[in-house]
């Protein structure tokens, strides 16, 4: 009988580490900054939640009311993996109605949160340790899930030179230095705030069209801007792989469902993917997501919260010394600065928590190289709650 045990002499369990590849995906260092806060709250101590990217407003009622209804009607069963039919129409005519793109439904594909939106589309389109392009700044999950699954995330700093986006440059000098698969932009864009240009985007579109590149476009924040509506990639190249979630705009982060726009030859691989990975996505969320689009008077309603938020905080940070920041065009977030306190963002994070009760999310989450000197502020709370942070803050501020 040949010897099963490959280290004799081990415990089993000695033998049964993670995979290696996984060691390599690090933690969400805001979920962490979440789970001290809470810790401090049990203890009686007082938060300001400036940590959390999700809005603290809940889900608008219409759309818990037609759940409510879909839950009462008795059968929750699995859907189609794609999603359902109605679903995927609605989102389709979405993009006619809101950018006056034409979508066929065959192309949607309804998504566990965009987060499930990525491992489809990246599963779908690369090979094993293919390059995928993003940018640092940037969402910290996007070079997690890519390590998780293999892939090679390739992240290219980005700075006020351009807007804080990828661009053709920046591109063909990373596919230069070695070949890419993919590029990954996202707008508005989660630290910075940041909105590509309609011009920003075809640029980036025909850069990936000449290279060969797939280009995946995150487009969570759509419907939270304050200057000019964001634009979709797919106005720039119907190729292009857009990502949606009803997290944010429609305060649905914890139904987990968003959608995908993919081209019609990935769609059947993408539905195979699903079927294996998910089955589908949960059939009350895809009832809450369709609801989601008639919710736009209370959806708007909470959105002018957040661009007081934003008015009231881009006038106060300057005054308690955190005025470096950029331009805030969409999402709920204010990337700040903080060099001139800290080039340690972890402990200066940990500090205004613990010593102001501030919670707010170190640079490092989103840029591994320079955020030890930025932090990221969430509006996405109450007004009253952004004048208790500040009042917080700059009394910490000025006492250390
Ligand atoms: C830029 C960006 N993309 C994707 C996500 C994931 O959102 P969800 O999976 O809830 O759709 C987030 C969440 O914060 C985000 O900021």
């Amino acid at each position: 009988m040949p010897d099963l045990d490959p280290k004799p002499g081990l415990a089993p369990q000695e033998h049964m580490l993670p995979a290696e590849r996984v060691a390599r995906v690090q933690p969400f260092i805001v979920m962490d900054v979440m789970n001290q806060a809470a810790a401090i709250e049990r203890a009686g101590g007082s938060v300001v939640h400036m940590e959390v990217g999700q809005p603290s407003a809940p889900t608008p009622a219409s759309i818990r009311g037609a759940a409510a209804r879909a839950l009462e009607h008795g059968r929750i069963g699995y859907t189609q993996a794609l999603g359902t039919d109605s679903l995927r129409a609605r989102i389709a005519k979405h993009y006619q109605d809101a950018y006056g793109v034409d979508v066929a439904a065959e192309r949607v594909v309804v998504t566990t949160g965009s987060s499930g939106g990525f491992i489809l589309a990246f599963l779908a389109c690369f090979q094993p340790g293919a390059r995928i392009a993003i940018t640092a700044p940037g969402y910290p999950a996007y070079r997690n899930i890519l390590i998780a699954l293999g892939f090679e995330p390739v992240a290219i700093e980005v700075g006020p030179e351009t807007r804080f986006a990828l661009t053709p440059e920046l591109i063909a000098r990373a596919h230069r230095e070695k070949p890419l698969a993919g590029v990954l932009t996202m707008s508005p864009a989660n630290p910075t705030g940041v909105v590509m240009a309609p011009e920003a985007i075809a640029a980036v579109a025909a850069e990936c069209r000449r290279l060969g590149l797939w280009y995946i476009s995150d487009e969570i924040y759509h419907g939270l801007t304050y200057e000019q509506p964001a634009t979709t990639a797919l106005s720039a190249d119907p190729d292009a792989i857009v990502v949606n979630s009803f997290s944010k705009y429609y305060c649905m982060t914890g139904w987990r469902v968003g959608w995908l726009i993919v081209p019609q030859r990935l769609v059947r691989t993408i539905e195979r993917l699903q079927q294996n990975l998910s089955i589908s996505v949960p059939y009350l969320s895809q009832v809450a997501g369709e609801a989601a689009f008639e919710a736009t008077a209370e959806c708007e309603a909470i959105k002018a919260g957040y661009a007081e938020n934003r008015a009231y905080l881009l006038n106060a940070l300057p005054e308690i010394g955190l005025g470096d920041f950029l331009p805030v065009d969409g999402a709920f977030y204010i990337y700040c600065d903080i060099g001139r306190y800290s080039n340690d963002s972890m402990a200066f994070c940990r500090d205004v928590l613990n010593e102001a009760g501030v919670a707010i999310t170190p640079g490092l989450d989103f840029d591994e190289g320079r955020g030890a000197r930025t932090a990221r502020l969430s509006f996405a709370g109450s007004l009253g709650e952004c004048e208790e942070a500040v009042s917080r803050l700059g009394g910490w501020l000025k006492r250390r």
